[in-house]
């Protein structure tokens, strides 16, 4: 079933799910490991725009994921869930949802506010244009510095999800995370 119905997720929605969880960790780890080789600037500059590239395919399947969802059914919570906790986890999911398109865009205005003027290239297949912003030393400063604290907040919520939904699964034993999975629990 490509469409979620009121019980469960259907498959674009588990797809774009672990697509993009999938990739937003793997940026982390990969904004992480490229400052951190800083006397090897031939790697350092791969590395960049790997991480460009990847980041501007998350933006694109996080705006693909926000008009697919507002174009359709969103799953109850699971039967016997407590009002506070959906209400809580509805929170979550609008957070990490909206932290996955301000993460790259806020990387997209570094990229576009430095004075170096490095071109972004996606994949080695085209050049990204930049954004209209000023450029300057300090707008550089400053997007790098929101950047690295939304992607570094978001990764800490993300892991919090994460663990919630393993709670579900191992202690709770309800079908939160299967029908994430597309699978069925009995
Ligand atoms: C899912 C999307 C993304 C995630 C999770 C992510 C995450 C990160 C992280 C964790 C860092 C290291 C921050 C630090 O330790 O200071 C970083 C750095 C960086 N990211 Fe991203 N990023 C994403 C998308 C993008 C995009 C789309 C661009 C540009 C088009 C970009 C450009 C950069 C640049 C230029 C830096 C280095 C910043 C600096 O020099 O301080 N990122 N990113
Ligand atoms: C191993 C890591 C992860 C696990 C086990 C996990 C698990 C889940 C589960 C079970 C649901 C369904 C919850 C429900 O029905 O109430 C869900 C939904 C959701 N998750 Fe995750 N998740 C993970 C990583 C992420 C990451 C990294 C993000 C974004 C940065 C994310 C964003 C979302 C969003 C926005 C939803 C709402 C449904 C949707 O629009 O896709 N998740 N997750």
């Amino acid at each position: 079933m490509l469409r979620n119905s009121r019980a469960s997720y259907g498959t674009v929605a588990i797809a774009l799910h672990w697509a993009i969880a999938l990739l937003f960790f793997g940026q982390i780890a990969l904004g992480y490991l490229m400052q951190a080789v800083a006397d090897r600037p031939r790697l350092q500059f791969n590395l960049f725009q790997w991480h460009k590239s990847f980041g501007f395919l998350v933006l694109g399947l996080a705006l693909a994921r926000l008009a697919w969802s507002f174009s359709g059914t969103r799953p109850q919570p699971v039967p016997g869930m407590p009002r506070w906790e959906a209400a809580a986890a509805r929170a979550v999911h609008f957070l990490l949802l909206a932290l996955t398109i301000a993460v790259p865009l806020a990387g997209w205005a570094i990229a576009s506010t430095s004075p170096l003027k490095i071109p972004s290239y996606a994949f080695d297949l085209v050049v990204v244009p930049d954004l209209p912003l000023a450029r300057s030393d300090a707008m550089e400063a400053f997007w790098s510095q929101a950047h690295a604290l939304l992607a570094y907040g978001a990764g800490l919520l993300a892991l919090a999800h994460a663990g919630a939904a393993l709670h579900h699964h191992a202690a709770r034993r309800d079908a939160t995370l299967t029908r994430m999975l597309g699978l069925r629990r009995r």
